[in-house]
């Protein structure tokens, strides 16, 4: 059975109340859904420690929402993968389309983000999908692969099995459009395909992949239902406590 996953991007979101005040709310309602679920919330960097402090022993795990490729020195103003490690923060997001967007993330960087955060016993949640031209020109599934191919195929199996991939497709986050549980299937297989291609049918099966983009509490049951979805990667919806639990007892 592969782990089933519900993390909350909280993107560059929420003033320090705030994300005390969500935390506290989470872990008051977490206690409704399924405890086979893995619960993880992404707050900015600066609030990292006080959500993991506020979420002690409860299960509920926090993970960063990027990090830097080199392990330290004269980079200001970046966190990288060994800071992490020291917090014993478990999860770090790469390669949010966010990031590929307007920081100019590539493959081949997100390739050493994934190396230096395997490193340091961090797992990646390694996110992937494709922008609406893309989608349009009928060149998805392609652009999807590739990115796959580009930042996770150097791997070895061993630590292939450590990493989460979320499929995001573009037009879907934040735009209030979700892909159709048809659509969502559809790619989730076509990347299992195509990591069992190049890691074996057993690797693959293990791998979680997440659904993203404009998940909400009334379409991630069917979005969860689908045999290839283990979970979902919410943005919008996470920094609503309701919403959020709603959507992980969908799961
Ligand atoms: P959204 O964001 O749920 O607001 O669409 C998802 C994401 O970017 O991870």
């Amino acid at each position: 059975m592969r782990q089933k996953i519900v993390a909350g991007n909280w993107k560059m979101n929420t003033t320090l109340q705030e994300a005390q005040k969500l935390t506290a709310e989470v872990l008051g309602m977490a206690g409704e859904a399924n405890s086979n679920i893995k619960i993880i919330l992404c707050p900015p960097f600066p609030y990292l420690q006080t959500v993991k402090n506020q979420l002690g022993g409860s299960g509920i795990d926090v993970g960063a929402q990027n990090c830097n490729e080199h392990q330290s020195g004269a980079y200001t103003g970046e966190v990288s993968a060994q800071m992490l490690k020291s917090m014993e923060i478990p999860y770090v997001i790469i390669g949010h389309s966010e990031r590929r967007q307007y920081f100019h993330e590539d493959g081949k960087l997100l390739a050493q983000k994934v190396d230096g955060a395997l490193a340091n016993n961090l797992k990646p949640i390694f996110c992937c999908g494709e922008p609406l031209d893309i989608r349009e020109a009928g060149e998805h599934e392609e652009l999807v692969k590739s990115q796959v191919e580009e930042s996770l195929f150097h791997l070895n199996a061993e630590a292939m099995k450590k990493i989460v991939i979320a499929y995001e497709p573009v037009w879907a986050i934040g735009t209030g459009k979700t892909a159709t549980t048809a659509q969502a299937q559809e790619m989730h297989e076509v990347i299992r395909k195509h990591l069992a291609s190049k890691f074996g049918n057993d690797t693959a099966n293990q791998i979680p992949i997440l659904y993203g983009g404009s998940v909400k509490p009334d379409n991630a049951k069917e979005l969860f239902a689908c045999p290839d979805v283990d979970g979902g990667l919410v943005g919008g919806a996470s920094l609503k406590s309701r919403d959020f639990v709603d959507i992980i007892k969908s799961a």
